[in-house]
């Protein structure tokens, strides 16, 4: 049995028998009508979503299947303080395989732990969202006809946006991929994907705060919406949220051939005069993202079918004589997790949290 926690969980050709599945979906809808009869699955929602939480309810129901679950964590035991795992133990009883969004880095990743279904993550804090990546890579798929050989922007809050950090660390495992950070200065990608993945793998970006000098040279732009939740800051926010506008005029000087990907919601980083240039692909985004959910959630419930033993956590590997300095982890709220960290870098000394992957 297995969870989708991060994106790097799934081989680059377990990706593509997913993004295969996901179009076989899209042209036989009817052949998977009964797929997940009688199979449940439960959406934890800690935190607000429209799209992710109701693709997975769509997913499930056009599988055949049932969904339970609630939209916010007031509604739910934890505004009583049961603790992350336990809400999976309990959650492992009713349902056959749950999505759970959470604002703490790294609480999927404990209830996986816990819990006897899969687990999958649909965005932790700002840390990661494997499951838009999985969206992200059916539409780059199908717009563009390729995933590799390509130069990607990504603009905005690229250091609260948990969405960039998990394409980045699938794109990367695809040859002849280049990378263009565009954001301010104060909203840079984060370490862990820099360091992490990029340079450990060679992979060449390029950091840049204009979006109009970028453009011209893109395949794809993945513009973000600047992470209002995250700042700890309000005056910071209001600083930083309109660093960005894609318009018509800036439009004008990408390729003819260029993709527009958004996770959504916007709030006005894109004019909605661009939504008609046939090189808006976001509303197409948003309904592959249904697809590949549909396709994910056949997977992992077969794969615990055929094999319901769960992978144990090798401990022998780990440290635990740090402690992690993250505000945004689950470890700094739920004070009987251990703290576990992991060499990541020998030479240059660097241990991060197995939880939120922040550095010691
Ligand atoms: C994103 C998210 O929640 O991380 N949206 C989504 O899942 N489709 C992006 C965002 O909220 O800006």
């Amino acid at each position: 049995m297995r969870s989708l926690i991060n994106i790097l969980d799934l081989s680059v050709e377990e990706l593509s028998e997913l993004i295969a599945t996901a179009k076989d979906i899209i042209a036989h809808p009817e052949a998977y009508q009964e797929k997940c009869a009688h199979k449940k699955l439960a959406t934890l929602f800690f935190e607000p979503s429209t799209r992710t939480r109701l693709s997975f309810e769509a997913a499930m129901l056009e599988l055949g299947g049932s969904v339970i679950g609630f939209s916010e964590a007031s509604s739910s035991s934890a505004s009583k303080g049961e603790s992350m795992a336990d809400t999976a133990k309990i959650i492992s009883c009713y349902a056959d395989i749950m999505a759970i969004r959470h604002p703490r880095e790294g609480a999927p990743f404990v209830a996986s732990q816990a819990a006897s279904a899969p687990v999958i993550n649909a965005g932790d804090g700002g840390h990661n969202h494997p499951t838009q990546t999985l969206a992200d890579l059916l539409t780059i798929s199908r717009e563009m006809g390729r995933l590799d050989n390509l130069t990607i922007g990504l603009c905005g809050d690229l250091k609260y946006g948990r969405t960039v950090h998990s394409l980045v660390e699938a794109m990367s495992r695809y040859s002849g991929i280049k990378f263009v950070f565009i954001s301010p200065k104060e909203l840079k990608m984060p370490g862990f994907i820099r360091y992490n993945v990029l340079e450990k793998l060679g992979i060449p970006y390029t950091e840049v705060a204009s979006l109009e000098e970028a453009i011209g040279s893109l395949d794809v732009l993945y513009m973000t919406r600047i992470q209002r939740e995250r700042f700890d800051d309000p005056w910071e926010y209001e600083r930083l949220k309109d660093s960005y506008v894609l318009d018509v005029e800036k439009m004008k000087l990408a390729k003819k051939e260029m993709c527009v990907l958004h996770p959504l919601p916007r709030v006005n980083e894109i004019s909605v005069k661009v939504d008609e240039d046939p090189r808006a692909a976001y509303f197409r985004q948003a309904l592959n993202g249904k697809f590949m959910r549909m396709a994910l959630i056949l997977k992992l419930l077969e794969e615990a079918k055929q094999n319901p033993v769960k992978p144990k956590l090798d401990l022998s590997e780990l440290e635990t004589d740090r402690v992690c300095q993250n505000p945004k982890c689950i470890s700094q709220v739920e004070q009987e997790l251990p703290q576990l960290f992991r060499c990541t870098d020998k030479a240059a000394d660097i241990h991060r949290c197995i939880y939120c992957e922040q550095r010691a």
